[in-house]
């Protein structure tokens, strides 16, 4: 190794050495899918309650079914992007049927979320425009607002008066844009999407909002608190989530969709998604919005789980949805608790700085349909013991 290198080598270690000490280290683990919500976590089955397979449609065998046969028709891969030879038939069938379960005029399927939100904002801002976005937003979506050439900033989480308030003077900026999630990832709270459409019709502004946690759950049809609605120019959604696969979404209008595909480097620069992705998604599509009971039981559990929490005293924070942090602000307390659930049988990491703020470290739950009040009971009185420890 040449010195310059070694010295590299050290800074990384050095670095990791800091994340090391703080408790914050990140590691992989190993992980086999077993039977219901059981996962096998380096080789020990727990009750898993990281997962965002929402609706369980990740082993749904109709998902698996089309993307098998698609893979027959079209191949593994999709060989190019899609302004090559990568836009096979499926891209634009999808896309009509995404946007008629939207109520958009039309829908752009993308590789990832994280690419989409770190792709769409920057094409979508120049030097004129500026970028709010509210303070927990995703860090793709901060990556997209970072990397573009517009002038971004921060408003307090779902605070519409600091929102107003930060928004710039119409001589400063020719263009602004909001951003924020429907439902916030991390904290399981939801945006208030009628204030914020009015601000932004108020203020001339483009409402980006991103609907990762709400795909599949909520909304109608299962499509997410903006299906329907007219006001949001633009609504991000992934297929990785409830929708059991993997990809993403844009739904926005046709013109939108027209200029993305000419100027967002997310999709001209990247090998398009491939045929059993697609497959899975499409599947995915017909079966969501005949999901209204699951999704039903699903937040009723959640609200069953949240108030069993908040009665033994756990701090669930502002969460409405399947998502339940339990927020116990230092990193050690949250690693530790992580550590005492998954020797009682429960997989539900540590989430800690710099994915939530400082002295908000959490243990994050999301329920699935695959969870029985008898998984949840379980699990409160694990986090019961854990407290009297
Ligand atoms: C709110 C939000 N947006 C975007 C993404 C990225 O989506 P993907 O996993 O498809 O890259 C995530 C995933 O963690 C997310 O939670």
């Amino acid at each position: 190794m040449s010195a310059a290198m070694h010295d590299l080598t050290a800074h990384y270690s050095d670095l990791l050495a800091v994340r090391r000490n703080d408790a914050r280290l990140r590691a992989l683990r190993e992980i086999m899918p077993g039977p219901g919500a059981t996962i096998y976590v380096n080789g020990r089955p727990l009750i898993d309650f990281a997962s965002n397979d929402y609706l369980a449609l990740s082993t749904h065998p109709a998902l698996a079914q089309r993307s098998i046969e698609y893979i027959n028709r079209f191949g593994v891969g999709s060989t190019a992007s899609r302004l090559l030879s990568g836009n096979i038939a499926p891209f634009e069938s999808i896309e009509r049927k995404l946007a008629a379960l939207k109520g958009t005029e039309a829908a752009l399927l993308l590789p990832t979320g994280f690419q989409a939100n770190a792709t769409v904002i920057a094409a979508l801002s120049d030097n004129r425009t500026q970028i709010l976005c509210d303070k927990l937003s995703h860090q793709s979506l901060l990556l997209g607002a970072q990397s573009s050439e517009g002038r971004w900033t921060r408003f307090a989480h779902n605070d519409i008066d600091h929102l107003r308030h930060r928004i710039g003077a119409p001589s400063d900026f020719e263009r602004r844009i909001i951003i924020t999630e429907s439902v916030f990832s991390m904290d399981g709270d939801i945006a208030n999407i009628d204030a914020l459409c009015n601000t932004a019709t108020e203020f001339g502004a483009l409402l980006y909002i991103d609907e990762a946690h709400a795909t599949g759950v909520l909304g109608v049809c299962g499509m997410g608190l903006t299906a329907g609605r007219n006001d949001v120019a633009i609504s991000m959604g992934t297929f990785g989530k409830a929708c059991g696969s993997f990809g993403a979404y844009i739904a926005c209008t046709s013109e939108i969709r027209e200029y993305l595909i000419n100027f967002c480097g997310g999709l001209v620069y990247s090998t398009a998604l491939p045929p059993a992705v697609l497959g899975a998604i499409d599947a995915a599509l017909d079966i969501i919005p005949t999901m209204e009971k699951q999704r039903q039981m699903l937040l009723e559990n959640a609200e069953h789980f949240r108030s069993r929490l908040k009665h033994l005293g756990f701090d669930t924070g502002l969460s409405q949805t399947q998502i339940i942090p339990i927020i116990v602000g230092d990193d050690r307390s949250a690693v530790d608790l992580a550590s005492y659930l998954e020797d009682a049988g429960f997989f539900a990491p540590a989430i800690r700085p710099p994915t939530v703020p400082e002295g908000s470290a959490r243990v994050r739950l999301s329920l699935t349909t695959l969870h029985t009040r008898e998984h949840l009971e379980r699990l409160c009185t694990s986090m019961r013991n854990w407290r009297a420890n």
